[in-house]
């Protein structure tokens, strides 16, 4: 996804809130190796870098022609990728802190890119994601113009317990705007 309105809402509305969680829970990501899931054209990993100074910023989407796009960011050190999240390369264990905006309920296989995510974090990693519930397909329809994949639409309980399943605890978790739209922050257990 490539438009102002959309690096609007990912500065203003939800970056703000991904920021909120990690200040609550006295997170310090500086330093650290993070990974932005489907990165998309990428606002988010010049977000990332400029609020946490990690050590490392890996950032990957699907899409080659995204990965193109994020290239176009004004980032000093990410590295990118074209990666598919149901099958990805990096090693167990390699990441402190893994973002989502919006990722896992475009997959036709969730379960599948969840365990990949829950895999590549490191013991004691978080996990900072945003998802609608299966509720917000409408909302999909109706004003974004693209539903979700049924595959796709979870609940937000659902969601929860198969990262559980997985070894990832919710730490703590806020509206985006609507209550069909969560971001959570997730810890894996150690
Ligand atoms: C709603 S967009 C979000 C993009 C970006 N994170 C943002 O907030 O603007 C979803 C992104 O997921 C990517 N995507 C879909 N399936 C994927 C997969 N299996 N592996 C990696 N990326 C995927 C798409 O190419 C798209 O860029």
């Amino acid at each position: 996804m490539n438009n102002w309105a959309r690096k609007a809402l990912l500065a203003h509305l939800e970056f703000p809130i991904f920021k909120a969680l990690i200040e609550e829970a006295s997170l310090d990501l500086k330093g650290k190796h993070l990974l932005d899931i489907a990165c998309g054209s990428g606002r988010s990993n010049w977000l990332l870098e400029v609020n946490y100074q990690p050590k490392s910023l890996t950032a990957f989407d699907l899409m080659p022609l995204q990965i193109k796009l994020a290239k176009q960011e004004p980032t000093a050190m990410t590295q990118r990728l074209q990666a598919d999240l149901t099958q990805l390369g990096f090693k167990t264990g390699a990441f402190d802190a893994a973002f989502g905006f919006g990722i896992l309920h475009h997959l036709l296989d969730w379960k599948k890119g969840a365990a990949e995510i829950a895999r590549v974090l490191k013991p004691g990693g978080h996990l900072i994601i945003e998802e609608p519930n299966g509720r917000a397909s409408a909302f999909f329809r109706i004003f974004a113009g693209f539903a979700i994949p049924q595959e796709g639409a979870f609940t937000f309980e659902e969601l929860e317990e198969e990262l559980y399943r997985l070894g990832l605890k919710v730490l703590a978790y806020k509206k985006v705007l609507l209550p069909c739209f969560r971001a959570y922050l997730f810890k894996r257990e150690d």
